[in-house]
């Protein structure tokens, strides 16, 4: 398979901005004088994202975007990031989620009409509280909360993106972990039928994520329902998925069917798949280069300078803790 060894977000630096720019394309046409200026391209509309009220506070991208306005979401705007929104646009159509194709625009065709009602979520291993609980079941009782988080994905583009969620913290409470849990894993559906982009061996599906247990009952970590204050759109990752902030988004795992509580290090899809360029902590970092291109500079979809990519992803100050002792350049 192609993709064996490379994938479609292996881009180098300057195959980007075409794609940044195709993403923004309505913006870019109207952000030509910004552009003389050397400012971004789509001010205007990221504005009007960030500044009007619904949902969990947010501008409603309306009926026509699909799925349904959440009730009861509590903005935190204590952990919203400052940076303007990147719009629903760019969020719904510019996306990787290889189950549905390789290409960014192919998840928001193919994954059209993917069916997320019932949902079966098993938790397994080591915890007191096994089973297969219907997702409204296990999340039921537990406040969902909106939290505007940056997104850098390790190709070198970010979003910043106003989720709907509940704590994974909360989530792992209620079914207990034993004290011999060390680790996290999360499983993606595994559906060919339902999934057409498993037809390819891209990876070895089903795609699998982890992380830490003291990573996953950090309280940045959220398990999101939704976004932009209505339920999460196929191609987001519906009908829940794995958000941690300061990691590259590959670790943002997609339509999860299984949380497992496990002793060893979970092996997981692209630290399998090529391991010499994806670690398992996969911290965003700009000291450390990813093998084939830089880190310290990132593109956020909608602009066209290039600004620096921030230790954690600006999130430092809250996780770095997380890992004293730990050589982030051998970990990363
Ligand atoms: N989860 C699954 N199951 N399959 C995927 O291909 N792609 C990851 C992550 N989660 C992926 C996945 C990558 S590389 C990124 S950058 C983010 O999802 C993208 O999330 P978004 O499409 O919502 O922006």
């Amino acid at each position: 398979m192609l993709l064996r060894h490379r994938r479609s977000w292996d881009l180098q630096e300057r195959d980007t901005t075409p794609e940044a720019l195709w993403a923004s394309r309505r913006s870019f046409l109207r952000g030509g004088a910004a552009l003389l200026g050397g400012a971004s391209l789509m001010p205007s509309l990221s504005a009007t994202a960030a500044t009007g009220p619904a949902g969990g506070g947010l501008a409603d991208p309306g009926p026509a975007a699909g799925g349904t306005p959440l009730a009861g979401v509590t903005p935190r705007p204590d952990l919203a990031a400052a940076d303007p929104l990147t719009p629903w646009d760019a969020v719904t159509t510019y996306n990787n989620f290889y189950e549905f194709g390789t290409a960014k625009e192919d998840p928001a065709r193919r994954a059209k009409g993917f069916v997320t009602e019932p949902w079966t979520v098993t938790v397994d291993g080591d915890v007191a509280r096994p089973g297969s609980y219907d997702l409204g079941r296990l999340l039921m009782g537990i406040g969902l909360e909106e939290r505007i988080y940056r997104m850098r994905c390790v190709e070198g583009w970010s979003m910043v993106i106003p989720w709907v969620g509940v704590p994974l913290a909360e989530v792992l409470k209620r079914v207990e972990p034993t004290a011999d849990a060390k680790y996290v894993r999360f499983e993606t559906l595994n559906d060919p039928k339902r999934m057409p982009g498993q037809a390819w061996r891209v990876l070895d599906w089903p795609y699998v994520e982890g992380l830490r247990l003291d990573e996953a009952m950090h309280p940045l970590t959220l398990l999101a329902t939704g976004v932009y204050g209505r339920s999460l759109p196929p191609q987001n990752g519906a009908p829940l998925r794995l958000v941690v902030p300061w990691k590259y988004g590959f670790k943002s795992v997609k339509s999860i069917v299984r949380i497992s509580l496990v002793r060893e290090m979970p092996r997981t899809s692209w630290a399998a798949q090529a391991p010499q360029e994806y670690g398992f902590y996969a911290n965003v970092n700009p000291q450390v280069d990813h093998p084939r291109w830089s880190q310290a500079k990132e593109r956020r979809i909608g602009d066209f300078l290039r600004r620096d990519t921030l230790m954690f992803n600006g999130y430092a100050e809250s996780v770095a803790g997380l890992y004293s002792g730990l050589d982030l350049r051998k970990w990363y």
